[in-house]
């Protein structure tokens, strides 16, 4: 199964690729994962993707594109891959779809997730992560049994630096201006799922299996 999950910041795709990759068995990648482990491990990549991501802006298309084409000739993309996050412009949909072309691999579906900014900011201001493994939870739509701890591992929760309301608004704006347009990118080529964000997490998991299966 090759999937791409599209929609703004804080529609859930994080979320739902936890789910989406248990049920198919398949890698995650997640760009924005990839940028924050290399800041974490303060890599040449993370300390220039930062100044991007704390502004709220897009890391470079040249920068991204690399990163996402060595990931996805690894052998363990063989048996399918989610990406989440990727692609946010036209320049990297058409570089994806050369690299595709290149590796003979077709997409099963691009799921564009929907949800009004309103929401979104709701989301991503009330969202933590866990330190250890990644989890995601929501202090009032998704909260944790133990405040501050994450269910599935014990690790400490914390709030993503661009998570303040000003980062977030940005975020959304680049959204609209930057990524938006992939929307009608994919529609053309008959790839386009879309998918309301705006209801119970396991609906929206069944609803994506349904239209990729
Ligand atoms: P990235 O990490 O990809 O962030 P994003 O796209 O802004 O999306 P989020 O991770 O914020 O939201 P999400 O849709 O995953 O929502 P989640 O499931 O967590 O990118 C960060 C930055 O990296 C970018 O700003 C950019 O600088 C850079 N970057 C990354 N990729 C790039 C690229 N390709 N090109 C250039 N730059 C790039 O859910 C959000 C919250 O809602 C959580 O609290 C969750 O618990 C809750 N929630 C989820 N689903 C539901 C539901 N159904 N009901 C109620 N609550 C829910
Ligand atoms: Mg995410
Ligand atoms: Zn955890």
């Amino acid at each position: 199964m090759r999937i791409i999950l599209m929609g703004p910041p804080g529609a859930g795709k994080g979320t739902q690729a936890e789910l989406l990759v248990e049920h198919f068995q398949i890698p995650h990648i997640s760009t924005g994962d990839i940028f924050r482990a290399a800041i974490k491990d303060q890599t040449p990549l993370g300390l220039k993707a930062k100044e991007y991501m704390d502004a709220g802006a897009l890391v470079p298309d040249e920068v991204t594109i690399g990163i996402v084409e060595e990931r996805l000739k690894k052998e363990d993309c063989q048996k399918g891959f989610l990406l989440d996050g990727f692609p946010r412009t036209v320049a990297q949909a058409d570089a994806l779809t050369k690299i595709l072309e290149s590796l003979n691999m077709t997409l099963n579906g691009v799921v564009n997730i929907e949800l009004e900014n309103e929401e979104l900011l709701q989301r991503l201001t009330g969202r933590r992560v866990c330190r250890k493994c990644g989890s995601t939870y929501h202090v009032v739509f998704n909260p944790p049994q133990n405040q501050n701890v994450c269910d599935k591992c014990g690790g400490e929760l914390y709030q993503r630096s661009d998570d303040t309301l000003a980062t977030a608004q940005n975020r959304l704006n680049v959204y609209h201006e930057q990524t938006q347009p992939l929307i009608a990118y994919y529609e053309k080529r008959n790839l386009l799922k879309r998918e309301r964000g705006d209801q119970e997490i396991k609906q929206v998991f069944h609803e994506i299996l349904n239209v990729l299966e």
